[in-house]
């Protein structure tokens, strides 16, 4: 599914993000604090659009995805010589254990078929003392706000798709998979 929609990922984000996930992009940097000279494993990094956010201090970041696709077309985009596109698998890390300064995952632990196996990882590859950071939409509170996050993810979201992008099927599986598990707003 990323495969088909990694060409026009970013441009949707920033669509039906109305431009919020560069600002959370930006405090996921800030949690994630990368020093020059460490090492940050960016994992589910798609095209890496928050990988480059890490490696403006002088860090290493490795942008890992399964999808062959999102890392082809980020890696056309990306020009920053501090960021390495890796394929893996979250579930099966072709890393070493401590192997990373920082670890962290955006908008991805919900895409993984098993996000427990996919954390155990995340804190293997981890060294002692490192950090671990993840940036994931939760519920809205108050109920309504929630109810009405809800309808714009399932009608709003898939129109909006549908004139932007050819493959606005994939979006309309995103939206529901959102909708069934997660909800608005970074946690
Ligand atoms: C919504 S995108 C997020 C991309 C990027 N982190 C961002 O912030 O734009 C979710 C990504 O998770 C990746 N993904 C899902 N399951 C995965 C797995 N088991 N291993 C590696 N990547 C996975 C998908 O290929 C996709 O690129």
């Amino acid at each position: 599914m990323f495969d088909a929609i990694a060409d026009r990922y970013d441009l949707m984000n920033d669509a039906l993000s109305l431009g919020q996930d560069r600002y959370w992009r930006s405090m996921v940097a800030r949690a994630v604090g990368a020093r020059p000279g460490e090492t940050v494993l960016d994992l589910a990094a798609g095209t890496g659009t928050s990988s480059v956010t890490f490696t403006r201090s002088g860090a290493r970041c490795i942008a890992c995805d399964f999808s062959l696709g999102m890392l082809r077309a980020g890696a056309r985009r990306q020009r920053d010589p501090g960021v390495a596109f890796v394929a893996g698998d979250a579930l099966d890390l072709p890393f070493a254990d401590g192997a990373f300064d920082a670890v962290t995952i955006s908008f991805g632990l919900r895409n993984v078929a098993d996000p427990d196996a996919a954390l155990a990882e995340l804190l293997r590859v981890t060294r002692p003392g490192g950090r671990l950071v993840v940036c994931e939409f939760s519920r809205l509170r108050p109920p309504a706000l929630d109810a009405l996050y809800g309808q714009y993810l399932t009608r709003v979201l898939p129109a909006v798709a549908r004139l932007l992008s050819p493959s606005a099927d994939a979006y309309r599986a995103l939206a529901a998979g959102l909708d069934a598990g997660w909800m608005a707003g970074p946690g």
